[in-house]
């Protein structure tokens, strides 16, 4: 595994949603240069600990590190800057159906820097070179297909030159050769450009070929950690059912504490 410094650290994070621990002394360390992927369950908290990273949501306590930052200091316009030096493509990954592929990629441009538009444009096509869809400016989204919508999210969330990408759930309803050209394409960035990436992904084969390093989280807490190899070694239960996708095992398939299947349908003819 590689062992660059870190340059984002969750310490003892907890983090509530309304009377719900979503998280309970959540410990996370992501190291620079890395593809650091964070799997689990759905409902874990996955999408939540993105929106912790990236100042959307904030602690109800613990210590969180970021690019150099302590966000406990963090007000407004911190957390606004400190915004700027990261990318992030979200679940929904959507861009602005009224905007042109090309006013897409310039749109946080635009919107936060004063650069010329002859320099704007320069940048735009670069940032789609990058992602192998120059040429496709004119495109309005409902023009692209699922793959090249995706494509172009991360050509917009690359604009700014970020120094850590937030990725969730990239290859969501992509068919395998878009997924392999997403997957390519996170590493070619997070190397070719001196990224750190953090990938929430539910694809366990495919993070398991470009991720440095995973963090398995359920029940709020980090359940599993190391590199590829070393998770699919890891004895644990919880970690195995994961990892190999059974249905069954200590995450349960049934929702907890129904009543039994006997007394839902017969009733009270069964309790005679
Ligand atoms: N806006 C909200 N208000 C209240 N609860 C929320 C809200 N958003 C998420 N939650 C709850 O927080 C928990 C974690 O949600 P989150 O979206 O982070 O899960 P996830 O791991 O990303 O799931 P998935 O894999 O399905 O995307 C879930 O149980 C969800 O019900
Ligand atoms: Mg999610």
């Amino acid at each position: 595994m590689k062992v660059n410094p870190f340059v984002a650290e969750l310490d003892k994070i907890h983090f509530y949603r309304g009377p719900r621990a979503i998280f309970k002394n959540l410990d996370i360390k992501i190291r620079k240069g890395c593809i650091t992927a964070i799997m689990g369950p759905s409902g874990t908290g996955k999408t939540t600990l993105l929106h912790l990273l990236g100042g959307l949501l904030t602690a109800s306590s613990g210590q969180m590190q970021v690019l150099g930052e302590d966000t406990a200091h963090l007000k407004d316009q911190g957390w606004l800057n400190l915004r700027k030096r990261m990318g992030m493509l979200f679940q929904s990954g959507a861009l602005f159906n009224d905007l042109d592929v090309f006013d897409n990629v310039a749109f946080s441009l635009r919107e936060h820097t004063v650069l010329p538009e002859c320099v704007i444009r320069d940048i735009v096509k670069m940032k789609l070179e990058a992602v192998g869809l120059r040429g496709s400016e004119q495109l309005m989204p409902a023009e692209l297909s699922g793959g090249m919508a995706r494509r172009i999210a991360l050509a917009r969330a690359m604009s700014l030159d970020p120094e850590m990408m937030l990725y969730d759930e990239p290859f969501a309803g992509q068919d395998p050769i878009s997924m392999g050209v997403l997957l390519k394409l996170i590493r070619t960035l997070n190397d070719s450009c001196g990224l750190t990436s953090v990938l929430v992904s539910h694809d366990v084969h495919e993070v398991m070929e470009i991720a440095d390093e995973i963090f398995l989280i359920s029940g709020g807490a980090v359940i599993g950690h190391g590199s590829p190899a070393e998770i699919r070694k890891d004895a644990s239960a919880l970690v195995k059912q994961f990892i190999a996708g059974e249905p069954d095992g200590p995450v349960a398939f049934r929702y907890p504490g129904a009543v039994s299947i006997e007394d839902d349908f017969l009733g009270d003819a069964h309790a005679q």
